[in-house]
C-alpha cells in the first residue's frame, strides 16, 4: 500500500485532478473520470477534526462509486494527533480509500492564522511530525499537496527534503509561493532542479491548460526527459473533462451536452435533489463557455431548482442546435446569428 504512488510511477504519464473545495465531490469526480478514465483523482479537502468529529460528514464524504478509484481523500488541521486520528477513520471505513493527501498548499487567511494548510510551509517541525504521525497511524500511503514556498524566504530542499524523510510518497508541488495565492504565473524553473534532489514521485502543479501542455512542460523543465514528473490539472477542468485527453480533444456539442447531464444526474443522486440542483448551477453553466447564443439558457441553468429543469433546458439547446450536434464549438464556426436571442 505504501508503495502506492511508487508503483503508478512505473505507469507514466500520470495525470491528476487536483483537490478542490466546491467542486472534487464525487459527482465531479465521476464526470472527469467518465471521459478520462486513466486520471487520479484527489478529494476537495476535508477538515480532520470533522471527520473524527462527524459521523454524517464521513459518511457523506467518503462513498464513492468504482469509477472514481483509486481516490485520494485530502485532509487538512494543524496538529498531528488529530491527523492521524482522521486517517484511522478513513482506513477503517468500508470506502476503500487509496491514499491520503495532506494539505499544505491553503493560502486563505483564516487558515493560515490558524496553522492549517500553507502555514506549515513556514512550521517546518509540525509538518515533518503530521507526515510521520500519519504514516505509524495508517498503512495507506501519505502525499502531500504544498506550494513552492510560504513567501520565497524558506529554504525549500530542507523542507522538501524532510517531508521526504517522513515518509512522504509523493508530493504535488504547486509552483506559485502562498503569498501570490493566485497571482503571476506558476514558475515551473525549479522542478528538475527538485526531482534531483528527491527519490519520490514529484507532480507539477499550476497554470496547466490540458494534457499536451502538462507533457509540454515536463519536457521543457527537465533535460533529462520526464522521468517520474506528472502533471495535475484543475481550474481547467471546469467546464471541460477533455483537457485530460491527449491531442487537446475538442468535443462535440453533443458530447458537451451528454456530460452536462451525467454530471447533474450525479450530483442529485449523490446530494439529493434540493442541494444537488443547486450545486450543478455552476457547473452547467461553465459547460456552455464556447456555445455561441447561449445567453437566455445560461440565465435559466443559474436558476435552475431541479434536475427536470436543468434537463429540460438541455433538450432546448440540444433541439435548438439540432443541424451543429456534431461540430465541436471550440474549433468550428457555429453560425452565431442562427441562434442569437
Ligand atoms: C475552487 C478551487 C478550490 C480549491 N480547493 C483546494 C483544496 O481543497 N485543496 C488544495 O490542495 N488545493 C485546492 N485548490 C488549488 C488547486 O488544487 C490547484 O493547486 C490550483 O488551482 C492551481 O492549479 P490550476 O492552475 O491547474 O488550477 C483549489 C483551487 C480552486 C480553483
Amino acid at each position: 500500500m505504501k508503495d502506492f504512488w511508487k508503483k503508478q510511477a512505473a505507469k507514466w504519464p500520470i495525470v491528476t485532478l487536483a483537490p478542490m473545495d466546491w467542486y472534487g465531490d464525487s459527482a465531479y469526480r465521476q464526470a472527469m473520470k467518465r471521459v478520462a478514465p486513466d486520471i487520479i483523482c484527489i478529494s476537495e479537502f476535508y477538515s480532520a477534526d470533522g471527520l473524527v468529529h462527524s459521523k454524517f460528514l464521513a459518511d457523506s464524504v467518503l462513498p464513492h462509486q468504482t469509477m472514481e478509484d483509486p481516490l485520494i481523500i485530502q485532509i487538512f488541521w494543524k496538529n498531528p494527533e488529530m491527523f492521524a486520528k482522521a486517517a484511522k477513520i478513513i482506513e477503517q471505513s468500508k470506502y476503500n480509500i487509496a491514499g491520503i493527501d495532506v494539505n499544505m498548499w491553503c493560502p486563505a487567511k483564516k487558515v493560515v492564522r490558524s496553522g492549517h494548510g500553507s502555514s506549515l510551509l513556514i512550521n517546518e517541525d509540525t509538518a515533518f511530525e503530521i507526515i510521520d504521525q500519519l504514516n505509524k497511524a495508517t498503512k495507506l500511503p501519505i502525499s502531500v499537496k504544498t506550494r513552492l514556498s510560504f513567501d520565497g524566504n524558506q529554504d525549500l530542499l530542507r523542507f522538501w527534503k524532510g517531508l521526504e524523510n517522513a515518509w512522504a510518497s509523493m508530493m504535488t508541488i504547486h509552483w506559485r509561493t502562498a503569498k501570490q495565492a493566485y497571482t503571476g504565473t506558476a514558475d515551473w524553473t525549479n522542478i528538475y532542479e527538485l526531482r534531483k534532489h528527491l527519490n519520490i514521485p514529484v507532480i507539477g502543479n499550476g497554470d496547466v491548460t490540458n494534457y499536451d501542455d502538462g507533457i509540454k512542460r515536463m519536457k521543457t523543465t527537465n533535460p533529462n526527459g520526464v522521468d517520474l514528473n506528472w502533471f495535475m490539472i484543475g481550474r481547467c477542468s471546469f467546464w471541460n473533462p477533455w483537457c485530460f485527453l491527449p491531442w487537446e480533444y475538442h468535443p462535440t456539442l453533443t458530447e458537451i451536452l451528454e456530460a452536462m447531464e451525467f454530471h447533474a444526474e450525479q450530483l442529485v443522486l449523490t446530494k439529493w435533489e434540493r442541494k444537488g440542483s443547486l450545486e450543478i448551477r455552476k457547473h452547467l453553466v461553465q459547460y456552455l463557455s464556447h456555445f455561441p447564443g447561449v445567453k437566455q439558457y445560461r440565465r435559466r441553468l443559474v436558476t435552475t431548482e431541479s434536475f427536470e429543469n436543468s434537463q429540460a433546458v438541455i433538450d432546448e439547446i440540444r433541439e435548438t442546435f439540432k443541424s451543429d450536434l456534431l461540430k465541436r464549438p471550440s474549433l468550428d464556426e457555429i453560425d452565431k446569428e442562427d441562434y442569437d436571442m
